[in-house]
C-alpha cells in the first residue's frame, strides 16, 4: 500500500501495531472520538487546544514542523497509559513522554522533540523569561509544580543545547496561545496531508 493519502480512521489500534500507513488515521480517530474531551481548567476542550496552535501556526506562516508539533504536542493526554490530566491530580502524569513514544517512529525527531519537551519548555521559559509566566493559565501553573517548577541553572544549560530549542519553544508559546474561548478552526482532516507527508518524508517513502 502506498501512504500519500491517509487512509480511513480505525477504529481504536495498539499503538504497537501502527505503521506508516495507519499512523496518521490513527491520530485522526483520536481528535474525533476524544478532541471533545474537557481539558479541565481550560476554556477549551483537547482537540480544540492542539487545533487552535496549529491554526495559529499556520496563519502566522510559520513551517510545517511547527505546525504539525503544535497539533500534536498534546496526543499524550489521550495515550498515556496514566489517564488524562485532572486539576486534582497530585501527581504528573508524563503526557509528554506518552506522546512521544508514538509519534518517535514516525517522525522526525524536531516533531517529537516539541512533544517531548513541551513541558520542559515551560520549565525553561519559566526559569529565563520572567514575563513569560504571565502567560500560564491556572491550570498550567498547577501543573508547573508537579512538573518540578522552574529549571535550574544546570537544567537550563542542557537544555538549550538540544538541537530543536527553536522549535520546541516555539510550539511552547503556540501551546499557551491556543486556550481562546471560541475560535474557529479547521478540524484536524485539513491539516492530515501535511502530517502524512512528514510521515512520508521520515519513512522514506519517495514524494
Ligand atoms: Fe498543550
Amino acid at each position: 500500500m502506498t501512504s500519500s493519502q491517509p487512509q480511513p480512521a480505525p477504529t481504536h489500534v495498539p499503538p504497537a501495531t501502527l505503521d506508516r500507513d495507519t499512523i496518521v488515521a490513527f491520530l485522526g480517530s483520536i481528535f474525533d472520538r476524544r478532541g471533545g474531551e474537557e481539558y479541565l481548567g481550560e476554556p477549551v476542550t483537547m482537540g480544540e487546544h492542539m487545533l487552535q496552535g496549529a491554526t495559529i501556526a499556520e496563519q502566522n506562516g510559520q513551517p510545517e514542523e511547527i505546525i504539525v508539533g503544535a497539533l500534536l504536542h498534546d496526543i499524550g493526554h489521550f495515550t498515556s497509559e496514566f489517564g488524562t490530566y485532572h486539576p486534582d491530580d497530585t501527581e504528573d502524569r508524563h503526557h509528554e513522554d506518552a506522546g512521544a513514544e508514538v509519534l518517535e517512529r514516525f517522525f522526525p525527531s524536531v516533531i517529537t522533540d516539541c512533544c517531548r519537551y513541551h513541558v520542559a519548555a515551560k520549565r525553561y521559559l519559566c526559569a529565563t523569561k520572567p514575563e513569560y509566566f504571565k502567560r500560564l493559565s491556572p491550570a498550567s501553573v498547577h501543573t508547573l509544580e508537579l512538573q518540578g517548577g522552574p529549571m535550574n541553572p544546570e537544567e537550563v544549560a542542557e537544555f538549550e543545547a538540544n538541537p530543536n530549542l527553536k522549535e520546541i519553544i516555539a510550539v511552547r508559546y503556540l501551546d499557551e496561545a491556543g486556550k481562546r474561548a471560541g475560535m474557529e478552526t479547521p478540524d484536524f482532516w485539513h491539516f492530515a496531508p501535511m502530517v502524512q507527508r512528514m510521515v512520508d518524508r521520515h519513512c522514506g517513502v519517495p514524494d
